[in-house]
Parts: C-alpha cells; structure tokens; sequence
C-alpha cells in the first residue's frame, strides 16, 4: 500500500439482481477493513463502492421482474446500503453507473482514446456469457460439446451473438501489459494470480468489443446512439468517475486520489482488473492503480454461492444472529485470502466462543474483575520489568512487524493468526504468573503483571480496530484509553511504544457473548422476492464434480432420537465392507425411529463430519420434500449389498 499519505481503496461494483449476499459482504468489509487500516497509519482515506447497473444481465433480470430496468435497480438500493451500515462499512462514496456523472465520464474516455486511434467499428460474432457479461475467447469457445460452450467461469449456458460493435485495440497493448508485470512483480496479491494473468496475456490478446447494439440498457456511445457501452467498459471506469474524472472542476480532486492504491476484487473477474482495466488506463494516459487484491470465494457445502443452488447466505440473517463484529473477524480471519474457503455456521459459532469470548474477552474479563477486586483501578508501569514481562513485549513488537507486513500486502488473514498467537502468549503469561495468588502474596510483582497484560491488550486492541471498531473501542474505555483516528500515526507509535502507560481499569459488559444454543440456525433461506423465482439458466456440473459425491446405500440397524433435540435421529448404518457409522438426520418431525429401521437407503460417505449436540455424525442420509412439505426416503427398488455406490 502507498506510503505516501493518502488511500484510495475500491470494492467491485455488484450487479443488481438481488439483495447483497456474503460474497458481496466479504468485497466490501476487506476494503473498508483497509482503509481502517490506514487511517491507523493517520492518511486520508477514501472508500469507494458501488452497483453495476447496466447490461444485457440487469435487462434480463428486470424484465422478468415485470419491472422497468431502472425502478428494478433501484429496488436493491437500499438493501445495499442498508446492510453496509448495520456492518460499520464506512465507505465515503456509493456509485451508481446510472448515475449521469458517471455516463459523462465514460463516454469523454471512450472519446479520448478514439481520437487516439485505439478505437474502430467492425462486426462481432463470438460465445458470450449473459451472467459474466462476458465474451468467450477462442480457446474457450473450442471443441465443445452439445449446442453450446458452458462459460469457463460460471458454468452456465453461452449465447451465439453477431453485430456490429466498435472494438477497442486491446492486441496492441500486449507487450506494454507484460512489460508493465514484469516492472510491477507486486501489483497482484496474491501473487500466483498475477501468474495466471501473465500466461493468459502471452497466449496472445484480441481486440475487445466495447459496445453491442442488441442491448438498450446501457450508456449511449458517443456519436452512434445505435450502440450502447459494453457493460465491463462502463463499469469499470467507475473507478475514475467516482473521483471526478472528466468533471469540471474536479481536476485537482481526481489528480489527488489517482491512482487507487488498492482494488479489491474476486479471483472471479481478475481477467477484466488485470488486463482490460489496465489497458484502459494507458489508453487514457492515465497511471495504474497500485496493488490489485483477489481474493477467493466463499463456498458453503462445498459449493460457491448461488441462488440456484439455494445456499446463499444472507447477511443480514447473520447480523440478527450474532452481531456485526464477530461477523467480521470471523470472516477476516477464517476465510483465506488466497484461496475459496468454506463458510459454515458452526464453524462461525466455534470461532466466537474460542477466539473471542474465550482468548479475548475472558482475558479482558478476568484483568479487569482481578484488579478491582485488589483495589488496583489506576495501573502504573512498575520502573524496571520482570524478565518474562520484557519477553512479552517482544514478542509483540516481532507480532507487530509481522502484523503490519501481512496487513500491507492483504493478507488479513494470516496477520489475524500471528496476532492469535500473541493474545495466547498473554493468556500464557497471565495463567503462568497466577495473578490471583500474588494479589495477597506479592502485591508489587501483581500491579507488574496486571499493567504488562493491560499493555498487551491495549497493542491488541489497536490492531484489531479495523476489524471490530466498536469493540475495541470498548475494551480500550475499559483501560480508560480513548482511540481518536484523526490524523495520528498509531502503528508508529505502537512501535516505539516503551511499555510505559498508565490505565485506569472500570468494569465494562462481556465484550462477546458465548453462544450456547443447541442447534445452529439456519441461514441459507433467502428472502428477497426476486431470488424466489426459478432461475432461467441452471449452471452445469461435470461428471467429475458429481463423481466426487460418494452416494452410497447402507442399512439403517439402530435409530433412536436425542435427547433435547426436537429435531436429530440417531442412526447406526451399516455400509457392509465399508463398515458402520453413527449418522444424525434432522428428520424427527418427519419420520418415526420405526419406519428407518432394518430398511435401505441412500446416504453421503464422504461428507466431512459434523459435531451436532455434541455427537458426531458421519454422513448425511437423504431425503426428499415436495412444495407440500411432504417427505420420502431414496431407497433402491430391490435389495443390493450395504456399501452399494450410486453412479
Ligand atoms: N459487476 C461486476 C463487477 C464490476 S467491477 C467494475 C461483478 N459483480 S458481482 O456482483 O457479480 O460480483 C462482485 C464481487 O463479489 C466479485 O468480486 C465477486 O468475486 C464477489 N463474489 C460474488 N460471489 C462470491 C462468493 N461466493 N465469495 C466471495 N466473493 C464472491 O462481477
């Protein structure tokens, strides 16, 4: 990220189709994550965000909503920034491409590199993917089988389109693209990306078509009203005009904040960030932003979100269940970077207790109910540290310099981990020291103990800031710390900090709550009403996909319910050569123990296991449900051997 002393940070601009879901939520709170971040560092910081509003997908959409394309889009509006706000999202811009500013701007950049002569008119015949707004390469588009290419990307059906388009010459940024890598070995986090980007622009670049005349919804083209702006063209100058590009009057607004110093995308539109963007930006004679950040999906069941799949998760069902922050750490520190990672409600649940109401709070708690307990509300450094106090303090500056590092190159994540092991040190140190015995046997090296771990706490609890503002906020009040992000320089400062500062301790609530409720709850309904309507395009899996699904027969020998659950059997299957397995089905409602028992029927073997009322279940059995809610079991038409694979 840039040292000098401004940020310029950017989200992806969604399509607005339906209400934001987690994968939007995880864009948008890692850019404001680091802005938060540098304003510790005390620099100006704007944050952009936004909706993609144009095109043939958004057309689509609208139409089948029965609604006008622009009262369809502004129907999520509200969704959008209603959902950022209940999660602290500070952003200081929210772009709409229907804005008019925006499409003035567009079109004075298709009008700058027109005259430049990287523009010309010509006829487009190709594969493209209405869900991506996306065209398919040659190579893409090669050797496929049945009628159509699936999109590489999504999975889903391609369309055969022929027009007239203009073209933007992107073949003759091919050498400058590679040469301008090869300058810039950091401009893509993480960096195999960039890897990927380099092999796909060497394999040779074509010219891009920037305008379609089959579709209306869009901004005019300069000078031919016949075509509208393709949809990628538009949008991704949204990163421009947001700032004031081609505005009068503007200029000195735009020159300070371009060049972004960081775009946050997923590892799903790196192509259209890595190679057109940037070629669009030398064509406008314009800088290249600084550092790209792709991060990878959220699956949840293996799968990437989808409305089809019915897996979408909800942000908002999140916040009412567990908070805002908890929300946030756990996404920050759990989904990786680099890879897709696996959301799972659970998993979220385990981390609040262990990470936070645990190693974090129950700390806290415990400094804080100790020290008033002895009388110690005001906490003064002692003039010279024990020794396992000084190994606790460097431990924080190596934790700092390691935190800082992986924080500047978008690693979140791992800074999150290395920064856990810090907070387990103070939990070490406290616990070795036995602080509620040397209340009464040693009252000096107790007050020692008490202020090294509130030094330890505070240095936490500023790192952690740009992850949960509001509970640090509150666990630095307790330590009568007040955090004013205004301009000072807190990560200089934490690395000079002398161990030399005095709190005064008051009680404050738990900061996490621990859940503890028998069941988790369900988060995968989704509730807009568009999303209840049938897709019109299902995506495909291959037969590998399928294959990886183990779907196996097995017995049912032992069924009983659980006690305190309203809705978990217990199973004993037999899988014959496979063995026996203990399996829990949530269908108490649905079936007795009785009609399960000494019956066949089809279950999933390889399914990770899962801990539910604190019992494990090795598989999943199947079932099915009709609109009526009523339930059937998939069993096979004769009797096969227990281990039976479905193929
Ligand atoms: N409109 C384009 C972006 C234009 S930017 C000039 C677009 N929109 S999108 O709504 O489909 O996706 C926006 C972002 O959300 C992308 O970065 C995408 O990777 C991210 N996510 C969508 N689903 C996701 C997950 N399941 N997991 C993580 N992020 C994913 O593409």
């Amino acid at each position: 990220m840039a040292s000098e002393n401004k940020f310029y940070v950017t989200t992806p601009i969604y399509y607005v189709t339906a209400r934001p879901h987690l994968g939007s939520l995880y864009s948008t709170l890692l850019a404001d994550v680091a802005a938060r971040w540098n304003k510790l560092y005390g620099k100006k910081t704007f944050f952009l965000t936004g909706t993609d509003e144009h095109g043939q997908k958004i057309a689509e959409a609208a139409e089948k909503a029965g609604k006008k394309p622009k009262d369809f889009v502004d129907s999520f509006i509200e969704s959008y920034q209603g959902v950022w706000n209940s999660y602290e999202i500070q952003y200081n811009h929210f772009i709409r491409t229907t804005d008019k500013g925006h499409a003035h701007g567009v079109q004075e950049w298709i009008k700058y590199v027109q005259k430049k002569g990287d523009i010309y008119k010509a006829n487009y015949q190709g594969w493209y993917c209405v869900s991506c707004e996306t065209f398919l390469t040659e190579s893409e588009a090669k050797d496929f089988k049945g009628e159509y290419p699936a999109c590489p990307t999504c999975g889903r059906q391609t369309k055969y389109i022929s027009e007239e388009s203009y073209f933007f010459k992107l073949s003759s940024y091919q050498d400058k693209l590679l040469k301008f890598y090869e300058d810039n070995p950091n401009f893509i986090t993480p960096k195999e990306r960039l890897n990927e980007v380099v092999s796909f622009v060497k394999s040779g670049l074509k010219d891009l078509s920037i305008s379609r005349t089959t579709v209306r919804w869009g901004i005019p083209f300069p000078g031919d009203p016949k075509h509208v702006v393709y949809v990628w063209a538009d949008a991704l100058n949204n990163y421009l005009t947001a700032i004031g590009y081609q505005q009068p009057g503007e200029e000195k607004e735009f020159n300070f904040w371009w060049p972004a110093d960081l775009q946050i995308l997923g590892k799903d539109i790196v192509r259209f960030h890595a190679v057109y963007w940037p070629a669009f930006l030398m064509a406008a004679d314009l800088a290249l932003p600084k550092k790209l950040l792709v991060h990878g999906w959220i699956k949840v069941g293996q799968q990437k979100m989808s409305k089809s799949l019915g897996n979408v998760i909800d942000p908002q069902n999140l916040l009412d269940a567990y908070g805002a922050e908890p929300v946030r750490y756990y996404l920050c520190r759990h989904m990786s970077i680099a890879q897709d990672s696996e959301f799972s409600v659970p998993d979220l649940e385990q981390k609040i207790n262990s990470d936070l109401a645990n190693d974090l709070g129950n700390l806290l708690n415990r400094t804080i109910t100790l020290a008033l307990k002895n009388e110690l509300g005001d906490v003064t450094a002692p003039k010279t540290w024990s020794k396992d106090a000084i190994e606790l303090k460097d431990k924080f500056s190596s934790c700092l310099t390691e935190y800082t590092a992986d924080f500047n190159e978008g690693f979140f994540n791992r800074a999150l981990t290395n920064l856990w092991h810090y907070i387990n040190n103070l939990n070490s140190y406290f616990q070795h020291n036995e602080p509620w015995s040397l209340a009464k046997a040693d009252k000096q090296k107790f007050a020692e103990v008490i202020s090294a771990t509130c030094h330890g706490l505070y240095g936490t609890a500023i790192l952690l800031w740009p992850i949960m503002p509001k509970k640090m906020t509150e666990l630095l009040d307790a330590l009568n710390v007040k955090l004013k992000v205004d301009g000072q320089n807190y990560i200089e400062q934490l690395k000079t900090l002398q161990w030399n500062l005095q709190f005064k301790i008051k009680q404050i609530e738990p900061l996490f709550k621990k859940i503890e409720h028998a069941e988790s709850p369900k988060m995968t309904e989704d509730k807009s009403e568009f999303n209840k309507k049938e897709p019109d395009i299902e995506p495909t899996i291959t037969i590998d996909d399928f294959l990886k699904v183990k779907l196996l027969v097995g017995t049912v020998e032992q069924c009983e319910p659980i006690q305190g659950s309203d809705k978990l059997l217990k199973l004993q299957v037999d899988f014959g050569k496979l063995g026996k397995r203990q399996i829990l089905s949530g269908i108490k409602q649905l079936f007795s123990p009785e009609e399960l028992l000494n019956k066949q029927f089809v279950f999933v073997f390889n399914l990770a296991p899962r801990k539910m009322m604190g019992l494990e279940s090795q598989g999943m059995l199947l079932i099915t449900k009709d609109d009526q809610g009523k339930a059937a079991f998939i069993t096979p038409s004769v009797s096969v051997s227990n281990g039976s694979r479905l193929q």
